[in-house]
C-alpha cells in the first residue's frame, strides 16, 4: 500500500553557491559520512549533492507530518547501490519513526541546471 508521495526540485547553482560559501560545514550538517564518501568520490559534484538534497525533502513530503517532527538532515541517508539505483535508508532514531514493513522507493535525476526527485514510502 502506498502511504506517501514527495517531490522536490533545486536549482544547482544554489548547491553550488553554499558549497562554496560553507564547504564541509554544509555539507557536514546536512550528510551522513558515507554519504560525504560518494560525493567526494564524484569531485564534489554539485549535480550529485543537490540530487542527494532534492531527495530528502522529497522523502520528508512522502513522509506524514507527525512522523517527521524529529527530523534532521541526516536522519536519511542516500546512497548509490551497485547499479547506480539511488537507496533511502532511515538511520539511528528516526528508523524507529518508520511505520512497520515499510520502504521508501527514490528516483533522482538532473539535468545542467536543475536537480529533481522523486520519493514514494509503501508498507508490505
Ligand atoms: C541510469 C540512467 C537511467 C541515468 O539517466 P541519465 O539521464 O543519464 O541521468 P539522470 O540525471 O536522469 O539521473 C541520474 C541519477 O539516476 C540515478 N540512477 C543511476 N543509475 C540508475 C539506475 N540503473 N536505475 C535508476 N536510477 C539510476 C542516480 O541517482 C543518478 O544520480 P546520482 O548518481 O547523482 O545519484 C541512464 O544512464 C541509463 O542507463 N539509461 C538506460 C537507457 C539508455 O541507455 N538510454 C539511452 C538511449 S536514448
Amino acid at each position: 500500500m502506498i502511504l506517501g508521495l514527495g517531490t522536490d526540485i533545486i536549482e544547482i547553482s544554489r548547491i553550488e553557491k553554499v558549497v562554496s560559501k560553507f564547504g564541509d560545514k554544509f555539507l557536514a550538517k546536512l550528510f551522513t559520512s558515507k554519504e560525504i564518501e560518494s560525493i567526494r568520490a564524484r569531485k564534489y559534484s554539485a549535480q550529485h549533492i543537490a540530487g542527494r538534497f532534492a531527495a530528502k525533502e522529497a522523502i520528508i513530503k512522502a513522509l506524514d507530518p507527525d512522523w517527521n517532527k524529529d527530523f534532521t538532515w541526516k536522519s536519511l541517508e542516500i546512497l548509490n547501490g551497485p547499479s547506480g539505483v539511488p537507496e533511502a535508508n532511515t538511520v539511528g532514531d528516526f528508523s524507529k519513526k518508520m511505520p512497520e514493513n515499510s520502504q521508501i522507493h527514490l528516483s533522482i535525476s538532473h539535468s545542467e541546471n536543475y536537480a529533481t526527485a522523486v520519493a514514494i514510502l509503501e508498507t508490505r
